[in-house]
């Protein structure tokens, strides 16, 4: 349990209420009734046993997902592979660790889907549908989410820093990052916390802060004793092995309702984007 509850204990005494919109009211829940009327059946279909047989992909699906509607809104534009010297978001380092699983479950889906309903269902909508689907399956809560998303026409590595924030960001700017984007301090200690129940963190993100942290402390005073003094054993060989991660926990009330919010991030809909063959590439021009 390494970053939320670092999180939390930091940010427990902080909360606000900012006024919040979203350009969002051309999404539907039923937005494929017509159109591929067994998109949540084959959804389901594909995402539940890819998570039985790699356990991982719940934790990977959620953290694209993240990426994704964080820098552009959730436009699938996370998933563009670099080409030709055309930097894309992939392209950045902090989308380097993000993981294969979640990838091929959106390849899995989309297969499918191209193959019961032809370029009708996006892939920012897959990812959106999957990411759900997966919190529900691994024990986390149900929160809805609306359809008809279309695939951005835009991925540039460039768009990234400004807006992913990173695990040595200050708290002022993490809360900037967040501020900018519609969300409240409640809602990003939830989304963090929540957030981080899943999955593993690579212990090189939080050594400077249990290992050498001062000439006067070894360990960052504002940690938890005990809890950094388990995160030292755990990371012993941190250096030696790059691989050592330490597996994160605790869960928020408020996470569902902030993940609706996620969700809905600078959607794309009609003209402004397009439903994507290949997800992992924009449609070719005529
Ligand atoms: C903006 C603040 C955030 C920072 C600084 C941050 C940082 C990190 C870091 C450093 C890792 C470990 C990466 C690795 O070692 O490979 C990680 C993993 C993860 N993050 Fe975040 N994160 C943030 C927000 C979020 C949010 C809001 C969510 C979800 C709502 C999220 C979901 C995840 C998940 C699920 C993983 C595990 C991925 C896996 O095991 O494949 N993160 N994050």
């Amino acid at each position: 349990m390494a970053i939320p509850l670092l999180f939390l204990l930091m940010l427990s005494s902080i909360s606000s209420m900012i006024p919040v919109s979203h350009s969002h009211s051309h999404l539907s829940l039923d937005y494929y009734a017509k159109t591929c009327p067994d998109f949540q059946r084959i959804m389901q279909e594909i995402v539940t046993p890819k998570q039985i047989s790699s356990p991982t992909t719940a934790a990977a699906t959620l953290r694209v997902f993240f990426h994704d509607c964080m820098v552009d809104g959730c436009d699938a534009s996370v998933l563009i592979k670099p080409t030709n010297g055309h930097n894309t978001e992939m392209s950045q380092d902090i989308n380097h660790s993000l993981s294969g699983d979640s990838y091929d479950v959106i390849v899995r889906a989309k297969t499918a889907l191209e193959i019961a309903c032809p370029n009708v269902v996006s892939c920012s909508d897959i990812l959106a549908t999957a990411t759900r689907h997966l919190i529900k399956q691994v024990g986390g809560p149900y929160y809805q989410v609306l359809l008809g998303r279309k695939d951005g026409f835009v991925s540039n590595m460039s768009h990234v820093e400004e807006s992913l924030t990173r695990s040595n960001t200050t708290m002022d700017k993490m809360i900037a990052a967040f501020t900018k984007k519609g969300f409240t301090i409640r809602e990003m200690v939830a989304l963090l916390g929540g957030g981080h129940t899943l999955g593993f963190v690579h212990c090189v993100e939080f050594a400077p802060r249990i290992f050498n942290f001062s000439a006067t402390s070894e360990i960052d005073p504002s940690l938890n004793p005990g809890f950094a003094a388990r995160l030292r054993q755990l990371c012993a060989n941190y250096k030696t092995n790059p691989d050592m991660a330490a597996f994160m926990d605790p869960m928020s009330p408020d996470f569902a309702r902030a993940m609706e919010k996620v969700s809905v991030l600078g959607v794309k809909t009609g003209r402004r984007g397009e439903v994507r063959t290949d997800c992992f590439a924009f449609n070719t021009k005529a």
